[in-house]
């Protein structure tokens, strides 16, 4: 089936684009405004962009034909965190999106510890198993109402159980236990049915077709069996 996105309503282009690039990372951002006060929201427009320089970078919608409060507070701070969200946090990240009033502290309402960050002024979520200070590089105001917000990632806080080796700057992420997004209403993904799936040297990939092995590769199929859990498996 074909979609010619003029062809379609706002609604339908939403919908489209939401269910089909999944699953998508969850930047849980705190962010505070003018006068200090924290916000805490999630946003799955988002990733990141670079590892060198460090970039990421998220997209925030509209509401009600308005900037939403977490858009206000990094366009006025240039500041703010991006905390992943873990398999038991999921149920506060939730509480975090609910349509509260302009000032309301979603972190209290959701009972989230917040810690002090160490680069920026705004604090991070204590229970998260990483968190990003990011200062903002660059805004692209979309159309008055959405922002695009490019970001360096200054510093990383990471729980010591993702850091397999730091002298060869080797991290697994399962033991994060991280949450993606999928489509609406309320559907989220488990990070941990991974599998590994290498990428041949251009010389590999040349001996794979002279030993008549490229059928493998051309062919290959996600194992039904992951490593999942794997504290045996080399990751990096
Ligand atoms: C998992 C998840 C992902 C979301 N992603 C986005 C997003 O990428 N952009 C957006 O504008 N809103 C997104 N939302 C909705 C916002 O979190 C919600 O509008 C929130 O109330 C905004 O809070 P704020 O006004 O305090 O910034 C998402 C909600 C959930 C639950």
């Amino acid at each position: 089936m074909y979609f010619d996105m003029k062809a379609l309503t706002g609604e339908q282009r939403s919908k489209l684009v939401h269910s089909t690039v999944v699953p998508r990372p969850i930047a849980w951002v705190s962010s505070c405004n003018a006068s200090g006060a924290v916000n805490v929201a999630p946003f799955s427009f988002f990733n990141v962009m670079s590892g060198d320089p460090p970039l990421l970078c998220l997209c925030i919608g509209s509401r009600a034909g308005e900037p939403k409060d977490t858009a206000r507070n990094i366009i006025d701070r240039g500041e703010f965190v991006v905390n992943l969200v873990s398999e038991n946090m999921a149920g506060r990240m939730a509480i975090t999106s609910i349509d509260f009033e302009a000032g309301l502290n979603e972190a209290q309402e959701a009972e989230l510890e917040m810690l002090p960050s160490q680069q920026v002024a705004v604090p991070r979520i204590g229970s998260s198993p990483c968190s990003m200070e990011c200062k903002v590089r660059q805004l692209i105001d979309i159309d008055g109402v959405r922002t695009f917000v490019l970001a360096d990632i200054v510093g990383v806080h990471l729980c010591d159980e993702a850091v397999t080796d730091v002298s060869k700057m080797f991290i697994d992420p399962l033991p994060m236990a991280l949450i993606g997004r999928l489509h609406s209403p309320g559907w989220y993904c488990k990070v941990s049915a991974d599998f590994q799936l290498p990428t041949p040297s251009p010389l590999q990939w040349q001996a794979l077709k002279d030993q008549g092995q490229a059928q493998d590769l051309l062919s290959w199929q996600a194992p039904v069996q992951t490593s999942s859990g794997g504290q045996d498996v080399e990751r990096n």
